[in-house]
């Protein structure tokens, strides 16, 4: 299946069509993209179905997506950020 790109805090992230956010960052050896807002503390994937937000992510400028559910695009434009959630 041919790769798309995606960049990520500006570098360039390989992902296949169909992966969400947060398997294209795992795959790439990517394991926390923000940090909590009260300690500071890495996050990234947990449940991996959406129910935790423990993996949100800024796409595209719009914060707070889940990266666990999020499917990727060509040319996606991924930050991290400080956590809004615990
Ligand atoms: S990992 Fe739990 S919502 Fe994404």
């Amino acid at each position: 299946m041919p790769e798309i790109e995606l960049t990520f805090d500006g570098a360039p992230l390989p992902a296949r069509p169909g992966q969400t956010v947060g398997a294209a960052l795992t795959a790439a050896g990517v394991a926390s993209w923000r940090t909590t807002a009260k300690k500071g503390r890495p996050r990234g994937l947990f449940c991996g179905i959406g129910v935790c937000f423990d993996c949100l992510i800024t796409a595209d400028g719009v914060p707070n997506q889940r990266a666990c559910i999020t499917p990727v695009r060509d040319g996606m434009v991924l930050e991290t950020g400080s956590g809004e959630s615990a």
